[in-house]
């Protein structure tokens, strides 16, 4: 079966690095738009074909979920033989439970319509939630970008680092990622007050006088690392707190507002296409070269300097760990030691 990689517009730079490494080109797509927003994308042949369509779903979410059930719609219909959505972030993700009377399970929703939508197979990235898996019933790659992420943060980690959970959610990540890195872990007791705005005073676990680095699995205002940074200041931690985030959605003003945080440094994987203003739009110089199975032209690896004064941040591509997922998958090879930790 041909392989095939269709890559929607919410990151098409990122489908691109993975078709490159696999040794391919992306299946030519255009999308049209009609005047009240309606969107129709065409694609090139893939009848027959192994289609990986990668389209994540962050900001604009519902735009961008809505493109790729168009997309796993048009490879079914155009007589795909096998096709997988690579949806390296997935929105929604946080609601997977009902917080309140009267509340849909948006997570449910969003991977009902995936699902119906023709993807037989989902690969994802670390998302919000493990329990993602159970709102299937085809089966669910869940990658993990943390070893990517504690390799690209290990050379601004001082000594003697504590590796901290900026809420309980992130304790799974934070403790795989403090695993990697072989330091001690804490946690922050974070109590959200509203969609944007946490509080947080206590934390568990000594980080008086050490060098912290807060892991979590997404940045999206910026408030809950706000919080953590303020109450392990609170608690004495050592200055310039590093941040490793795996999805840097940035949206409104928190970029603003990490930079007020006085970080040591800021790392994010490229999950999420850069938008205009973030820093990780600033031109990428490094390059190093690919642990990935087939490389053709591109690096594993691309880190981009802040431009955002004050705010020294790098992104860690993902293009390998996905790149590598696709092939294993493509060949029905096991996935192993790229998948998240229960
Ligand atoms: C929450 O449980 C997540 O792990 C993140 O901490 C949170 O969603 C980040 O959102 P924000 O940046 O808006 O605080």
């Amino acid at each position: 079966m041909a392989l095939g990689i269709v890559a929607g517009t919410a990151n098409p730079a990122l489908a691109e690095a993975v078709a490159a490494r696999l040794g391919t080109c992306l299946v030519a797509t255009e999308l049209e738009r009609f005047p009240d927003g309606e969107i129709r994308p065409c694609l090139g042949p893939v009848r027959g074909a192994d289609v990986y369509v990668v389209q994540p779903t962050g900001p604009p979410v519902n735009e961008n979920l809505v493109e790729l059930l168009l997309l796993l719609d048009a490879c079914r219909r155009a007589g795909a033989g096998r096709v997988t959505a690579v949806v390296p972030y997935f929105g929604y993700a946080r609601q997977d439970r009902r917080a309140g009377a009267r509340q849909p399970i948006g997570a449910r929703v969003a991977a009902e319509a995936i699902e119906s939508a023709g993807a037989g197979r989902l690969v994802v990235v670390d998302p919000h939630t493990s329990s993602l898996e159970a709102m299937f019933t085809v089966p669910v790659e869940m990658l993990t970008a943390v070893p990517a992420l504690a390799a690209a943060v290990r050379p601004a980690i001082e000594d003697g680092p504590v590796v901290v959970a900026p809420d309980l959610g992130a304790m799974r990540l934070a403790r795989h990622f403090a695993s990697l890195v072989t330091a001690p872990f804490a946690v922050v007791s974070k109590h959200r007050l509203d969609a944007v705005s946490v509080s947080a005073q206590d934390v568990v676990g000594d980080v008086h006088g050490r060098p912290v680095v807060v892991v979590d699995d997404m940045i999206s205002t910026g408030a809950t690392i706000e919080a953590a940074v303020g109450a392990l200041r609170a608690h004495g931690a050592a200055s310039g707190p590093v941040v490793a985030a795996i999805h840097g959605l940035f949206t409104g003003s928190a970029l603003a507002r990490l930079d007020r945080c006085a970080l040591g440094r800021l790392v994010v994987t490229d999950s999420i296409a850069p938008t205009a203003g973030s820093p990780r739009a600033a031109p990428r110089p490094e390059s190093q070269p690919s642990q990935s199975p087939p490389q053709p032209q591109q690096s594993p690896r691309q880190a981009s300097k802040a431009h955002t004064p004050g705010l020294p941040s790098q992104t860690e591509s993902i293009a390998g760990l996905l790149a590598e997922a696709v092939d294993r998958l493509h060949r029905s090879e096991p996935l192993e030691e790229l998948l998240s930790r229960s």
